[in-house]
Order: structure tokens, then sequence, then C-alpha cells
């Protein structure tokens, strides 16, 4: 047999409704925040990623599907979203004039990680980005917008940790100070922090190694190298996030694991997930436009991991996974009523009720054991004597009422 590729998944009918569940209200909440949609391709030219994400994370150095095509072109499935929504604002001048513009989306993404619970190589993301404002209100806004999204799935148990990069130059100051601290330890450090020291110093903070968080403890830390104008920056964020009543943790040790960020990131987690526990991050990136030769464009945004919502989702609303209730089954009791019966479910589905019949020219016993397990509010049966009369009984199958119908045919 022929199986799906390690990594991926088929979503099957007992899963998607839940996943329609989650799009629904991904959008009402994106559009209750002004946002509009974009839809950019799922593979882009490799420089696409390469140039912003940076050459050093794990995302592009290891993990990206990346492929030559028939022309020559390098071009790589979309590891995340916003370098191609970048792209295309870019392309198409969404941003030119100074003007705000508020982008969200919705689609799959694929990393070659090694595949677990909670992490695949094809994966979903909603998310949004909201480009021109330097502000920290912009900043705040993503964050309740996201934060938003997990509430109204009904996820309340998640936290929300938060920490800030300060600008380009206060990040390059603190990699500065890191690295030389941490070179006079390289040889305690963990083979794989070694690694990173020479590629991606900021990394090492986020290592799991007891061996390495020790030596951490004593390591400069960011906030010390941040000027007074990020503080401030971030300090509003914070601000405006207790007067809305979201609760934070400020974690000094977050850094994220792409290059693109600056001042604030910030990221969601979930107690009821195992070690992949991130169900979302984002933060402010504001040098992005002009790799794409855009003008200095401030931006902020975040992705949620649609895939990991959805695990909880099914730990804590199993009922939102139940597929949509039936309003009719049309019996038919043999094949040659099978004409008017499709034609009334046409009819009854034009009046906007959900109808179904059999396809198969079960028995009665069959039919009426199918609408019973699907739970269709009511039953019709047809045989000779209805389609000759044109009359027929509308069963409530709760109740056990019958109501009688004469029905006449739109047409
Ligand atoms: P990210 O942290 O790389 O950020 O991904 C966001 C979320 O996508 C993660 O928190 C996780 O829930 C989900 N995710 C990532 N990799 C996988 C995987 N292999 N399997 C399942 N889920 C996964 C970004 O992608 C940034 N573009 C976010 C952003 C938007 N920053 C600014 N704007």
């Amino acid at each position: 047999m022929i199986q799906n590729v390690r990594g991926t998944r088929d979503l099957l009918p007992d899963q998607t409704q839940g996943w329609q569940y989650l799009e629904k209200i991904f959008v009402n909440v994106a559009e209750r925040f002004g946002y509009a949609e974009i839809r950019t391709p799922i593979f882009e030219l490799t420089e696409v990623f390469t140039r912003t994400i940076g050459e050093n994370t794990d995302v592009v150095s290891k993990e990206m599907y990346t492929f030559i095509d028939k022309g020559d072109n390098s071009v790589t499935l979309r590891p995340e979203m916003t370098a191609g929504a970048v792209r295309a604002a870019v392309q198409h001048n969404l941003t030119a004039t100074g003007q705000l513009q508020r982008l969200w989306y919705i689609g799959p993404q694929f990393r070659y990680e090694r595949p677990q619970a909670g992490r695949y190589r094809q994966f979903y993301q909603c998310g949004a980005e909201c480009y021109n404002s330097p502000h920290p209100e912009a900043d705040a806004e993503l964050i309740m917008f996201a934060a938003t999204v997990l509430h109204e799935c009904g996820i309340k148990d998640f936290t929300l940790k938060i920490n800030t990069l300060g600008t380009t130059e206060c990040r390059q100051q603190y990699i500065t100070a890191l690295t030389k601290y941490l070179n006079d330890k390289k040889s305690e450090l963990s083979p794989d922090s070694q690694v990173r020291l020479e590629k991606n110093p900021l990394r090492i903070l986020d290592s799991k190694d007891r061996g390495d968080i020790a030596i951490l403890q004593q390591a400069p830390i960011l906030s010390d190298c941040l000027s007074d104008e990020s503080k401030q920056h971030f300090e509003k964020v914070l601000r405006i996030l207790e007067e809305n009543n979201f609760a934070y943790t400020i974690e000094p040790k977050l850094v994220r694991g792409l290059d693109y960020y600056s001042h604030t990131v910030f990221e969601f987690t979930s107690n009821a997930l195992g070690s992949q526990d991130a169900l979302g991050g984002g933060g402010r990136y504001n040098t992005m436009f002009e790799y794409f030769g855009g003008k200095n464009t401030p931006s902020v945004g975040f992705s949620l991991g649609m895939d990991r919502i959805i695990n909880v989702l099914q730990q804590i609303r199993p009922e939102i996974f139940n597929q949509p209730g039936i309003d009719c089954y049309i019996v038919a009791l043999d094949k040659t009523v099978s004409g008017f019966v499709q034609h009334l479910a046409m009819d009854m589905r034009k009046q906007g009720k959900k109808v179904i019949t059999d396809l198969q020219f079960r028995s009665l016993k069959a039919q009426m054991r199918e609408a019973n397990k699907i739970g269709a509010k009511t039953v019709i049966v047809i045989g000779e004597e209805e389609v000759r009369t044109g009359m027929y009984k509308e069963k409530n199958m709760e109740d056990g009422s019958e109501t009688e119908i004469s029905h006449h045919f739109d047409g």
C-alpha cells in the first residue's frame, strides 16, 4: 500500500469539523480587528527565506524543502508566511506611501523537522502581520489578536511569554557580550551549543541542557544592553496588555528561532501539550522590507500553529469535532421511487435544509438504522403510494409526531 509521506497527515472527516471551527473563529476575529486576507504562493524563490529568516537558523540551515525546478531556479516550499507576505507587499506596493496595512493568512507550511507529536513536516498556520507602525500599540494589537483567537476557541490555559530584543544595535551588542562570556566556557558547553556559539549564539539561551543552563546563570543579560527607547517601547506594550487584562510572563531568555526580530518577541505555550508546547509566536521585525528593495517599514506579526491548537481542542472540546446534524433523511422503499426522492431532496435543499438519501438501495430497515445513527431530525418514507398521491409524512424523530405534507415540486 502506498502511504502518505512521513511527517504529513491526512485530516479525516472525524477531524475536519474541528479545523473548520478554528478557521471560522480565526477569520471572525481577524475581521473584528480590521485585517484583510492575503494569499501568497506555497513556494517562493529560495532567497526569499534565506535572506530574511537567516542562514544560520535551524529553519534555513536544516529544515527547508528546497529544490531546483526545471527552469534551474532554486525554489523552496514556504516554511512560514512572514517573508512571502513582505515580498508580495513590496512587489505590489501595498505600503509604498507609508500606509498602514493589516493582513491575515491561513495555510500549509513545510519544514523538514524530525516528526513527533505536535511537530509535522506539513503543518498549518494562521496569522497576521501589520505594516507601517513603529509604535507599541501595534505590537499590543497583534498579541491581543492572537490571544483573542485562543480565548474564543475555548483555550484559557495558555501562557503568554514575552521579551524584548531591543533595537538591532542593542541585539548586536548583546550578542557580542554573550559570545565573549561563552567563549571562555566553550569546552564546558554541550556539543550543540558549541556549534551555535559559532553560528547563532542567541539560540544557546534556549538550550535545555542542564550544564548549559548552569553556565547561562552568570551570563550577561539582554535587558542590560537595552537603550532607554527600547525599554520604553516594551513597557508601553506591557501596559496595554495589563489595561486589557491579558496576563503575561516576562521571559528574559526568549529569543525565538528566526533572525528577523527586534524589540518585542512573544510566544504562547500550553500545558496541555508535551515538549512541542508552543501554540504560536511572533514579534516585531523592522528591517525585512529593505531585503526586498522596499522602504523602511516597521512591522509586527504572529503565527499560530493550527495543528497544535487542534491537539488541545481535541482534549478540551471534543464536541466541536462532531459532524453537523442532518435535518431530514428520505427513505426510498424501492428503486422505482428514486426519481421522486431525488427531486424532493433537491427542493428541500433549495429551502436550506440538510437532506440526505440512500444511494445504495438498501432495505427500509437499513435506511432507518442509518437515519437513527446519524441523528436525522426527521425521516420521510417514500413508496409508490406517496409518489402517486404526492402526499407523504415527515416524522419527527425526537417526539415521534408526524406531519402530513402535500408536495408541489418547484419545477
Ligand atoms: P514560528 O515560531 O516559527 O514563527 O512558528 C509559529 C508556530 O507554528 C509555532 O509556535 C508552532 O505552533 C507552529 N509550528 C512551527 N513548526 C511546526 C511544525 N513543524 N509542526 C507543527 N507546528 C509547527 C513563525 O513562523 C513566524 N512567521 C511568526 C511571525 C509572524 N512572526 C512575525 N510574524
